[in-house]
């Protein structure tokens, strides 16, 4: 028996980086997952990859009608859903705060929050048939302190925003017996990082106790805990893993 035996889950943005670990880590673990992201080629063939315990559905999270589709389709392939992370973000335009233009701010807003948000109204029902359910939502350390180095005021508001959502949506739906907590990661080395920095991460490692960046598997080991009944008392919290970067 895996860890998430019995564990239907859908993970977003799945075609790469983090994503793409949990997706390999849940399956391992013995869940069936649903992946989704708008890179279709990289999903279906990460998908195809895992075998008959995964599945791709090409989806923007901004789009509540598609969200619809995915819980429809997950659960006449694999059964009601009970576990939903909502993983898919981008980090957007680095600016100063006067010099972002409305769309940029809203593209960010878009895909972070309101994606954030169209997933749980689309899952939460499909977890009380199915009896509860966990929602792990990726946030950020920039969803705890502000971003110095690289001023982003969009995606630190978008990530402050997912903290909120999930204390709200815990605080609702606990008597459902579904969970919600949020995700803060540090710099961890994905293709995201890498393209917004350099492969260290633009030296990050100097500002981290453990003088490293993080491999996204080891995010997996945090989300797979959320995701599992080992946190069964553990709801609308947030969780920090960077290292100790904000212990500083
Ligand atoms: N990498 C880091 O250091 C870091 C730190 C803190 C938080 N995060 C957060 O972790 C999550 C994953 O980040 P990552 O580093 O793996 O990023 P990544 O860019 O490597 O992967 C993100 C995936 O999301 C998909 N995606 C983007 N927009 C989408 C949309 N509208 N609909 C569906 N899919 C979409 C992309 O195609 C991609 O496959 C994000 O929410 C990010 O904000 C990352």
């Amino acid at each position: 028996m895996g860890r998430l035996s019995g564990k239907v889950a859908i993970i977003t943005g799945a075609a790469q980086g983090m994503g793409e670990a949990h997706a390999k880590a849940f399956v391992e673990a013995g869940a069936k997952v649903i992946l989704t992201d708008v890179n279709e080629k990289d999903g279906q063939a990460l998908a195809d990859s895992l075998g008959e315990n995964a599945m791709f559905i090409k989806h923007d999270v901004r789009d509540g009608a598609v969200w619809k589709a995915v819980v429809e389709q997950g659960e006449a392939k694999f059964g009601t859903i009970n576990v939903l992370v909502n993983n898919a973000g981008i980090i957007g335009t680095i600016a100063h705060t006067v010099d972002f233009t409305q769309a940029e701010y809203q593209l960010v807003c878009d895909i972070n929050q309101l994606g954030t948000y169209l997933g749980m109204q689309a899952v939460i029902p499909s977890m009380i048939k199915a009896g509860g359910g966990s929602i792990v939502n990726i946030s950020s350390i920039a969803g705890m302190i502000a971003c110095m180095g690289s001023p982003n005021l969009a995606y630190v508001g978008s990530k402050f925003a997912v903290r909120g959502m999930t204390k709200q949506v815990a605080a609702e739906y606990g008597p459902n017996n579904v969970r919600c907590n949020s995700v803060h990661p540090g710099y961890i080395l994905t293709p995201m990082m890498v393209a917004a920095t350099d492969e260290n991460g633009g030296g990050a490692g100097d500002m981290i106790p453990l003088k490293r960046l993080a491999a996204p598997k080891e995010v997996s080991q945090l989300v797979m805990f959320l995701a599992s009944e080992e946190s069964s008392f553990i709801t609308g919290m947030e969780h920090v893993i960077d290292g100790g970067m904000t212990a500083c």
